[in-house]
């Protein structure tokens, strides 16, 4: 991790905006409307910043996207880079280590998963409390760059506990039936088979994506504290005899759109 690419991209982000924000957001599937609430926003592609990942996907191109929301100053990813796409996980988060660079010290990250646990429902939204890597993989693994970040990062509170608090506080008062669970990530991007989904199921899985875990890793790792919502999509393959489709994923997104917006507004509102 070069640490000068960091500050690079932080400073040509910093010189366009005029707030300096607080609270990072990284928008999954089809969450990234909550962008579009930031007020006086200032947009900027990710292309256009230095050292970003370059999108070789069309039509899978983001942007950061930087104002206040509920008052607070935010900085939200509209788009995150998956490591499936074919990107380094040193790439997947280098936005985090720019976000931390901006200053932010709270990070929201938000997913689509497939619901491993059968207590829950598409279009659940699914506190996750902790997770599972299970993917052989860290975006840790290589020299330690001491100035960011301890050789060991403790991850026993990778999802802080107060921030998990002021989530079940806001789901309480907006009568919102917020799950908990332990978030899995599996690389992708097939889906799991049904057997998996079992295996998943009884090492304590109770949803499972492509992403969010490599940022929280690099976040905790820079001593950020971090939130980390769910929205489940589906039921994880072999639950309902039926297939999985990325169609399906977008419509359960479109489907819990308000509560979704209400319920991490307001979150954001008390994070402050
Ligand atoms: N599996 C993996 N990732 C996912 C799923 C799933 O069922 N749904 C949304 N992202």
């Amino acid at each position: 991790m070069n640490i000068q690419n960091i500050q690079e991209a932080a400073s040509y982000i910093t010189e366009k905006l005029s707030i300096s924000p607080k609270v990072g957001l990284i928008l999954g599937s089809g969450l990234g409307m909550l962008a579009d609430e930031i007020e006086n926003p200032v947009k900027i592609k990710y292309e256009t910043i230095p050292g970003f990942p370059v999108s070789t996907v069309e039509g899978h191109a983001g942007q950061l996207v930087s104002g206040t929301l509920m008052g607070v100053p935010v900085v939200a990813m509209q788009g995150r880079f998956h490591y499936y796409e074919g990107y380094g996980l040193e790439a997947v988060t280098f936005p985090v280590r720019v976000m931390k660079a901006l200053g932010v010290e709270k990070l929201v990250v938000t997913n689509a998963a497939g619901g491993v646990n059968p207590a829950l429902n598409p279009g659940d939204l699914m506190l996750i409390t902790d997770h599972i890597n299970n993917t052989g993989q860290d975006p840790l693994i290589g020299p330690n760059e001491s100035k960011l970040g301890v050789r060991f990062p403790d991850m026993s509170t990778a999802y802080d506990r107060a921030l998990q608090e002021v989530a079940r506080d806001v789901a309480k008062e907006m009568n919102l039936d917020l799950k908990e669970g332990v978030y899995v990530w599996n690389t992708g991007p097939s889906y799991e088979t049904p057997a998996e989904i079992r295996m998943l199921q009884k090492v304590g899985g109770d949803a499972v994506g492509m992403s969010t875990v490599p940022e929280v890793i690099v976040a905790r790792h820079a001593g950020m504290n971090c939130l980390g919502v769910s929205c489940i999509s589906n039921m994880a393959a072999g639950i309902l005899d039926q297939p999985l489709s990325h169609d399906e994923v977008i419509e359960t997104t479109e489907k819990v759109r308000d509560s979704f917006l209400r319920f991490v507004k307001d979150v954001l509102a008390r994070m402050s």
